[in-house]
């Protein structure tokens, strides 16, 4: 080890992410500037960088957890983290353009402290924004400079996004079956579809990354999986923030799930369990669920160990996550700087 690296103080979680958004910003921006103008404008609104209207905004941004794990994909598996941006580009913009179809389909009015896009500028200019976010994600990592692993790498953009539809199908799906009884869903589908909804696209990220920086077969496929552990994760924090998550911090409306018959996981734990008989008479009756009835389901939730069991499962799949890193003979630094980021998720939410 030589002594400027033994001196160097590791990088913190937040150091990492603004490293990796300051070094995506110009491409991110430039993709944008080449749209027609209003959807830009949304697209530009859609990712925290502007208000309606146009005039910039300065808070909104969401973490870039996406474009950092391209970034690092890229740096893990021996590139320089400029080989990554292509990929970060486009996981970025394929996620925003997921949140503003999402909030459409879920009915969300607020999203990240303000009007979600649709309620911003209605529901047909927002699908189209979308539309043009996803477009733009092809458009962006087809145009990048080709690579050996270019072809890979659009494999692996077109396998998230038809995994990401998939898992969306049965989210939607999910919510128009009961919760308990013969048609009700088990806690292995609720996996399977938040490991498709937002699993596909974590681990597409970090694969992307290696790919574009030249990554063996093993390398990329053991990346994708560890994201994909950490977006089911992920989705498991969302969904614990969903039910006991401040609005003034999370930007969301609480018990949105539980109203729409989501089937999140604390809540389906909670069903299974010996104690979740209460909560099992309470959402039998969905026309009763007024805002008294959410915070009582939370509370038979919490009571019935739900809370508890989803906070393990979150932590089996990001310790599952981690074991697949340390798997992959990575380069030291940037692996340590993704432990870094698995731990400050799991700090933070879990
Ligand atoms: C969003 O899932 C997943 C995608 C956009 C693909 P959710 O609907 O559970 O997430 P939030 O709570 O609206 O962010
Ligand atoms: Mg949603
Ligand atoms: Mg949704």
């Amino acid at each position: 080890m030589t002594p400027s690296t033994a001196l160097r103080a590791a990088s913190t979680a937040p150091e990492i992410l603004a490293r990796c958004r300051e070094l995506v910003a110009p491409a991110l921006a430039e993709a944008i500037d080449g749209l027609h103008p209003w959807v830009g404008e949304m697209a530009g609104y859609a990712l925290g960088r502007c208000e309606v209207g146009g005039a910039p905004a300065s808070r909104h941004q969401g973490k870039g957890l996406r474009q950092t794990l391209a970034v690092l994909g890229a740096e893990v598996a021996g590139g320089s983290a400029e080989a990554g941006v292509p990929g970060a580009v486009a996981v970025e913009l394929v996620h925003t353009f997921s949140l503003v179809h999402d909030d459409i389909m879920d009915g969300d009015a607020l999203r990240r402290g303000r009007p979600a896009v649709w309620k911003a500028y209605g529901t047909g200019p927002a699908v189209l924004a979308g539309d043009a976010l996803f477009a733009l994600a092809v458009d962006t990592l087809t145009a990048a400079p080709s690579t050996p692993g270019s072809g890979a790498a659009v494999r692996q953009l077109t396998t998230a996004l038809r995994d990401l539809v998939r898992g969306q199908a049965d989210d939607l799906l999910f919510a128009r079956r009961p919760w308990t009884g013969p048609e009700a869903v088990a806690v292995a589908e609720y996996e399977v579809m938040a490991e498709h909804k937002t699993g596909a696209l974590l681990g597409c990220a970090l694969a992307l990354g290696a790919r574009l920086a030249g990554a063996p077969e093993e390398t990329a496929a053991a990346l994708d999986r560890a994201g994909r552990h950490l977006g089911v994760a992920f989705q498991i924090a969302d969904d614990l923030l969903g039910i006991w998550g401040d609005p003034a911090v999370t930007g969301k409306p609480v018990h949105g799930d539980l109203r729409q018959g989501k089937k999140t996981l604390p809540v389906l734990a909670a069903l299974a369990a010996p104690g979740g008989r209460a909560l099992t008479e309470l959402l039998a009756r969905p026309d009763v669920l007024d805002d008294t009835a959410l915070r009582r389901a939370a509370a038979l939730v919490a009571r019935a160990g739900g809370r508890e069991a989803a906070l393990r499962e979150a932590r089996r799949h990001l310790a599952a996550a981690d074991a697949l890193l340390a798997g992959t003979a990575p380069a030291p630094r940037p692996l340590e700087e993704l432990r870094t980021l698995l731990s400050s998720l799991s700090r933070r939410t879990l």
